[in-house]
Order: structure tokens, then C-alpha cells, then sequence
């Protein structure tokens, strides 16, 4: 029963959230790609955002539930980056946050699963004239390049995957050059049960914590994320 109402009440809030994207374009309130991109994004109810993207996109002044400028600032991102880095983002989702990191690195893979996220992440990405991000469509699981990375974004995700954190951060291992980084980002750590990264990662014979903090972003939700360097 419980299921079923929270079924029936993200459905009625996309519905909702499509009939306002309508209105707000109509009243020259959207831009035309913005208007075009929330159609697609609320097509179906999608488990990350539901009634509005995951990310915003400042560039572009779109919107969304999790602010990239403040992430990119809380993780600390200006004096990490620089653009000779290759990064892998693990579950990048619509690739807002990725597309705007692109103005600071070399280039960006982006592997998430969920097809229409990707095809989401594409069309902006098109339209921005940003080619040094390439958008995979793929369940991580099965992402076994030839390449290596510098940096390594795993955002409120390894929970996601269904692999153990020990192989998880193990595969994640193998695909960082040497002296590459990773930035992990627990889940939201509220209610009881909650993600607790950093004691998942005390002890584990992968990587050392080189820097950690915690980010409110989300309507003032915490989660910790964590600087890692291989052990
Ligand atoms: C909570 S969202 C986080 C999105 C993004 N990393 C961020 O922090 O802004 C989790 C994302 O991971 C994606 N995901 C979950 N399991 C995945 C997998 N096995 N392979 C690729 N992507 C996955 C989901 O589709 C979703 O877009």
C-alpha cells in the first residue's frame, strides 16, 4: 500500500511539473532548450529528481534539486582540477554537473545506465558545443575500458550499483592511473540506517582518505564525501 501511494504521488507530481513546464514556456518563462530537456526529463517518473532535475546547470540558469556551484566549491573542486586531468564520473545522471566541470579538465567520461539521463546529458551537451564529455549509456558493472583516470566521481551512487564497496572501490582502483584521485560522495546519511561512508571506509585495503568534509546542498540534506588516494 505504501508503495503504491508513493507510486501514485510521483506520478501526479510529474504530471504536475510537466503541466507547469507547459505554462512557464508558454509564458516566454523557460528557454526553449530548458523546456525541451524538462519534457524529456518528465516523460516517465524518474527515481532521481521525480518532479525536477537531479542537477542544475548554472550556465544555462536551469535548475534543479542538487546545486552544482556549491557542490564544485564545498568539494573544494577549484584547486583539484586542472586541464590536463581525464575523469571517469561514475552514475552521472543527467550530466549537468559534468558538462559544467568540463570548462576545468581535460575531458570527461560519464557512464550511467538509465538511457534517457544520457540522452538528456547528450542533447544539452549538444547544444553547449561541449565535445570533450563523452556520454556512455552502461550499467558500470560492465565498463571495462582500455583507459585510465586521474580523477575517479563516484556522487551518492556505490550504493547503487550492487557490488560490494570492497570490489567496488577495487574496480574503481584499477581504473585510476598512478597518483590518480577519487572523489566519493555517501549517500544522504539523515534517517537511521543511513549511509555511513566513512566508517565503511575505515580499514578498507584500497585507498587512504586524503581530505573529507560534508555538503548540505540539497535542501539543506548532509552528505560526507571523501578525497581518496590509492593505498
Ligand atoms: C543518486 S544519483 C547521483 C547522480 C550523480 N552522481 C550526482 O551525484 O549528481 C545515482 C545515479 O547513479 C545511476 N546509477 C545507479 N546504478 C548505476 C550503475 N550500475 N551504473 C551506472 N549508473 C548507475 C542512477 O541511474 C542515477 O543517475
Amino acid at each position: 500500500m505504501k508503495k503504491f501511494l508513493k507510486r501514485l504521488h510521483d506520478k501526479l507530481n510529474t504530471y504536475a511539473a510537466r503541466r507547469v513546464n507547459s505554462y512557464r514556456y508558454n509564458k516566454g518563462l523557460l528557454s526553449e532548450i530548458e523546456y525541451n530537456l524538462r519534457n524529456e526529463f518528465l516523460k516517465e517518473v524518474e527515481q532521481f529528481g521525480v518532479d525536477d532535475f537531479y542537477q542544475n546547470y548554472p550556465p544555462l540558469k536551469i535548475s534543479g534539486r542538487r546545486n552544482t556551484l556549491s557542490r564544485f566549491s564545498v568539494y573544494g573542486m577549484q584547486e583539484r582540477l586542472n586541464k590536463g586531468l581525464e575523469v571517469l564520473d561514475i552514475g552521472g545522471n543527467i550530466g549537468f554537473f559534468s558538462l559544467y566541470l568540463s570548462r576545468f579538465v581535460k575531458s570527461i567520461d560519464l557512464v550511467e545506465q538509465n538511457q534517457n539521463l544520457t540522452n538528456i546529458a547528450k542533447k544539452l551537451a549538444d547544444h553547449e558545443k561541449i565535445d570533450n564529455v563523452k556520454i556512455i549509456n552502461l550499467d558500470f558493472k560492465k565498463y571495462s575500458p582500455e583507459k585510465r583516470y586521474d580523477l575517479i566521481m563516484s556522487l551518492a551512487v556505490h550504493g547503487w550499483v550492487d557490488m560490494e564497496l570492497d570490489q567496488y572501490l577495487k574496480k574503481i582502483k584499477s581504473l585510476l592511473k598512478e597518483n590518480g584521485i577519487v572523489l566519493m560522495e555517501s549517500h544522504m546519511n539523515y534517517y537511521s540506517g543511513g549511509d555511513d561512508l566513512g566508517e565503511s571506509l575505515k580499514g578498507n585495503s584500497h585507498f587512504d582518505i586524503i581530505d573529507r568534509g560534508m555538503v548540505d546542498d540539497d535542501k539543506g540534506r548532509c552528505r560526507e564525501f571523501f578525497w581518496l588516494k590509492a593505498k
